[in-house]
């Protein structure tokens, strides 16, 4: 992070020549930091680290000096222009939505945080930005970083982990006992799901290619199917919940291998996905979406089960900032073996 002196008028665009000439008000002190940004769709090549004026915490809000942040393929997708229907297309846009840091201002109105927190989050909806030295989030959106984890692993957790939770626990209702089918299980959403659907106490059938059986069968599955040789669905007795991660797997093709009053969860907002999750009000079988929400209460509950040791983040790769165009080529790949991490600083 750079620092200059400058006015209120030297950032509203006045030459700085020209500013030196007038009596301005007080000097503030003006701080910049490293940002990645892209001001088109477009392949990795679009995305650039530049220098940008350190954002203020609103109300509500806190200001992070961010030490790791980590990707997902909702980043890759935006910046190719894939979910611009949700994204919108102001630019500059910015990139990252989990993050892990340390509270470095704080706005009004924030209780129960302080400068020096160490802390980590998923950034909601849009705005992105948590790919920088520094961020603004809102308070309600972070919980304390667990003490144990260094910054590139706890920044690892938010995204993919909310998703695995909400989708297991809260659309999959899935309960101890109950089996489970894990579609995708060694990506970053998979390698999570694996591991909460252990906690909760599920017998755990997970799809992968063979290159990542021995990993899924570390992290708690009890089943493995190689989707290369197999169909993913072939499973040996019905399952309570299908939880399509990677959503090549539609709601009327797994009805047959879901118990009567089971579920199926995907992760994609297609068009057949929404119409399966109408349609299938009325049956006893359901199919659901699952839309990650950033929500306090479960990432505390994530810290938690990470300082306890009963779920680690598994990590691909972390790479420096400036690598950001390497990192989201990988990601993009779809086959990374768990999550792509930046460091920041
Ligand atoms: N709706 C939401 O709120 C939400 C939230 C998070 C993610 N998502 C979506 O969920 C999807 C998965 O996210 P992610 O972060 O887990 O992605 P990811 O990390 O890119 O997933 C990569 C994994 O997918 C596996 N894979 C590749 N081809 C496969 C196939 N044909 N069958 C089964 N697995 C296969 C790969 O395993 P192998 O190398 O072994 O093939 C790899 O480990 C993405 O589409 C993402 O956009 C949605």
């Amino acid at each position: 992070m750079s620092e200059a002196f400058v006015t209120a008028e030297t950032t509203s665009g006045l030459a700085e020549g020209k500013e030196r000439l007038r009596p301005g008000p007080e000097p503030a002190i003006c701080t910049f930091m490293k940002v990645v940004e892209y001001q088109r769709f477009g392949d990795e090549s679009v995305l650039s680290v530049v220098e940008r004026p350190t954002p203020t915490p609103g109300r509500g809000q806190v200001l992070v000096d961010v030490f790791a942040a980590a990707l997902n393929p909702k980043d890759v997708l935006t910046r190719a222009g894939k979910l611009r229907f949700f994204s919108g297309q102001r630019f500059p846009m910015r990139v990252g939505y989990d993050w892990s840091g340390v509270v470095r201002a704080i706005g009004s109105g924030v209780e129960g945080l302080a400068a020096g927190d160490e802390v980590f989050g998923m950034i909601q909806a849009w705005a992105g930005g948590a790919v920088a030295e520094q961020v603004v989030v809102e308070a309600d959106q972070l919980a304390k970083k667990p003490a144990a984890l260094a910054h590139p692993q706890a920044a690892a957790i938010p995204l993919a982990a909310l998703t695995a939770l909400q989708a297991l626990r809260d659309e999959g209702r899935l309960e101890p006992g109950q089996r489970v089918l894990i579609n995708g299980a060694s990506g970053g959403v998979g390698t999570f799901a694996v591991q909460l659907a252990r906690l909760l106490g599920a017998h755990v059938v997970a799809v992968t290619s063979a290159r990542n059986a021995e990993l899924v069968r570390s992290l708690g599955a009890h089943e493995v199917i190689d989707y290369a040789t197999s169909r993913a669905t072939s499973v040996s007795a019905p399952v309570d919940v299908v939880f399509d991660v990677f959503g090549n797997q539609r709601f009327a093709a797994c009805r047959a291998v879901l118990t009567p009053s089971g579920t199926w969860v995907s992760t994609v907002p297609k068009l057949h996905v929404l119409a399966s999750q109408l349609g299938s009000r009325f049956s006893s079988q359901r199919a659901r979406l699952v839309l990650v929400r950033s929500r306090r209460a479960d990432l505390e509950q994530l810290a938690a089960w990470a300082s306890a040791g009963s779920i680690a983040p598994v990590i691909d790769r972390v790479v420096p900032m400036a690598d950001i165009a390497a990192a989201q080529r990988h990601l993009g790949t779809r086959r990374a073996r768990g999550k792509v991490v930046l460091t920041t600083r």
